[in-house]
């Protein structure tokens, strides 16, 4: 049996037919699991291609309820994998890669959002879908980026506290004047490296390319965007604008289906640095050893799990309008 070290090491060797092989091996060995591949937008390309279905974290969260494979290959990061399993329980969820955590999610525990409570007993927590199930848990609810406002607008409550993402919670802010927005000082570790300068340079280099961002960016990259959305509101956006070039404010990743689905546009990054070194461990060596080993399985104890699944159905109890992930060709 071929090792998900020797994978790797002939992986780097970057041969297409290897790349073919193993693609096939994935293939194969998904239809004699009956398992289904998930991927994040941000996942390196040649995994977004063996996908069942490919999405922003709102829209695979929804596609992994109810799935009629034994198996599910969550191909992102831990707190997706999580989703996935604290919604489909009786299922073996598989997280390819068990180091690929979003540092993010890290910025917050159990112990510390308690602590935030007895602090502020008034306001409903809110926790960003980039946290852990311990977090959910402790949360009244959940959202994304693409629902963010939404979910904050739903609740009675006049005070928020917003967990982790100061960036995503500033962004709420100003959508929702009516509401008090306690911030958690997490950030995404790859959206804070772009930088207003990066973003005026890259504008003056291609003018009258709009600036798309992602919510996670800092408030000043967010000032100077063109339209702000989840990873799924980019092609959408791309797809209704008659502009020829546009400038891509989140990770790298997004630019490889934006390419395929629009080969006629032109796509820039503000910034080198726009890399999710965690998105990125999972290649398709590690894919067809987790379809291989059923490694590593994502297990939630009780009563977390299913208190983390009330905060999640709440936050789809009052999403009606997203769109669905995009379901692949194979
Ligand atoms: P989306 O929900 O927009 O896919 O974002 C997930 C994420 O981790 C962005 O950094
Ligand atoms: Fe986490 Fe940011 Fe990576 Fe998304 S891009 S998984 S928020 S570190």
């Amino acid at each position: 049996m071929t090792t998900a070290t020797q994978y790797d090491v002939l992986e780097r060797a970057n041969s297409h037919e290897l790349r073919d092989r193993l693609r096939d091996k994935v293939l194969r060995l998904k239809r004699e699991r009956n398992a289904y591949i998930v991927a994040h937008n941000y996942q390196n390309y040649e995994v977004q291609e063996v996908a069942d279905i490919l999405g922003d974290s709102l829209a695979l969260s929804k596609a992994a309820i109810g799935v009629g494979a034994d198996v599910i290959v969550f191909c992102g990061v831990d707190f997706m994998a999580e989703s996935a399993k604290i919604l489909n329980p009786e299922k073996t969820v598989i997280l390819p890669v068990r180091e690929a955590d979003c540092p993010m999610a890290l910025m917050a525990n159990a112990e510390r959002v308690r602590a935030a409570k007895a602090q502020y007993p008034d306001a409903a927590v809110v926790c960003y879908v980039n946290s852990s199930a311990e977090v959910k848990a402790e949360s009244d609810i959940a959202c994304t980026s693409a629902n963010a406002v939404q979910v904050v607008k739903s609740l009675p409550h006049k005070r928020v506290l917003f967990v982790p993402d100061k960036n995503l919670g500033h962004y709420v802010q100003r959508f929702c004047p009516e509401k008090e927005i306690i911030l958690w000082q997490g950030f995404c570790t790859t959206h804070i490296r772009v930088t207003a300068k990066d973003v005026l340079d890259t504008k003056a280099k291609h003018p009258g390319a709009p600036f798309i961002a992602h919510p996670e960016c800092p408030p000043e990259v967010i000032d100077l965007a063109d339209h702000v959305c989840s990873t799924s509101g980019f092609g959408p956006y791309i797809q209704r604008s008659s502009a020829r070039t546009f400038i891509i404010g989140t990770e790298v990743g997004m630019i490889y289906k934006l390419k395929k689905d629009h080969p006629d546009r032109r796509f820039i990054m503000p910034t080198e640095q726009f890399v999710c070194q965690t998105m990125k461990m999972t290649t398709l060596g590690w894919v067809a050893h987790a379809l291989e080993t059923l490694e590593h399985k994502i297990e939630i104890p009780e009563p977390v799990r299913s208190r983390a699944e009330q905060c999640l159905r709440r936050m789809m109890a009052v999403t009606h309008d997203h769109p669905n992930a995009v379901i692949a060709s194979y």
